[in-house]
């Protein structure tokens, strides 16, 4: 269940260009699952909502939770200067997370693009943990940057294949994550992913003729991540016949869906 805790800085160290690797030491990692984000307040008085971040990583035995954020506002920029034994509230766990079971036997793609990149670190991670008969029987990685600042490639490269595009063509297939998919002739059963709006409604494409199970984390829209905004709604399918949904709040109904179930 989610409480508000006072989590304390483990460590903060710099992956790339205004990209963060920041570890708090807090028990919120008891429930968290991959696809699921934390509400971290400021001190700043002008804003006293929490910025959602998505998680990173989940360390149980350690109560070690991890969070790459990239540095967008005043928010984020407070974070940035948390150094080691210094206090943040955070509220969670968040949202509901990815459905792991639908990969079970068959071949999942996992991919991210930008500061959608973090979250699936934590999935590829418990993916490659599950018992046997509930595993992918493969598991690829394709991951999108602007540059070759690749930031976790190396540890998505300790679960499986990591595929890689960028947008300036400096390193791997120069262009987005599907066309990477194509140049490499990657295919699979499930994807997963996280990332820009407009790569999403490619994968969403890209998975519907393929005939393909895409599950998406819109979590880019979020703005305060805890209903209060409603700066986050996005319009789905009627899911149940009887309540008619015709509108979800991604920070409390997703951020990860199911892409048939989702417009965007
Ligand atoms: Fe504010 Fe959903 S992000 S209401």
């Amino acid at each position: 269940a989610k409480k508000k805790v006072s989590a304390k800085v483990i460590s903060q160290k710099i992956l790339a260009d205004g990209i963060y690797d920041l570890r708090l030491e807090t028990e919120i990692t008891e429930d968290a699952v991959p696809g699921q984000f934390v509400g971290v307040y400021t001190d700043d008085k002008s804003s006293l909502l929490p910025r959602p971040i998505s998680i990173c990583g989940v360390d149980k035995e350690k109560n070690e939770l991890r969070l790459v954020y990239r540095v967008v506002g005043k928010g984020t920029d407070l974070f940035s200067k948390l150094t080691e034994g210094d206090h943040v509230d955070v509220l969670g766990p968040l949202g509901n997370g990815y459905s792991m079971e639908e990969a079970a036997g068959k071949t999942a793609i996992l991919m991210g693009g930008g500061i959608g990149v973090p979250p699936l670190l934590e999935l590829a991670k418990r993916l490659t943990r599950l018992p046997e008969d509930k595993r992918p029987k493969d598991i690829k990685i394709v991951m999108g940057y602007r540059n070759d600042q690749t930031f976790l490639a190396d540890e998505f490269r300790k679960y499986a294949e990591l595929y890689i595009a960028t947008d300036d063509g400096s390193l791997g297939t120069h262009g987005t994550v599907i066309d990477a998919l194509n140049e490499q002739n990657i295919e699979g059963d499930v994807i997963y992913t996280c990332g820009p709006m407009p790569m999403l409604r490619g994968i969403k494409k890209y998975a519907a003729e393929h005939n393909m199970k895409a599950y998406l984390s819109l979590e880019e829209r979020m703005a305060c991540g805890v209903g209060a905004c409603l700066g986050c709604v996005v319009k789905t399918r009627d899911v149940d016949a009887h309540s008619h949904v015709n509108n979800a709040r991604i920070c409390t109904d997703g951020p990860v869906f199911d892409a048939e179930d989702v417009d965007i």
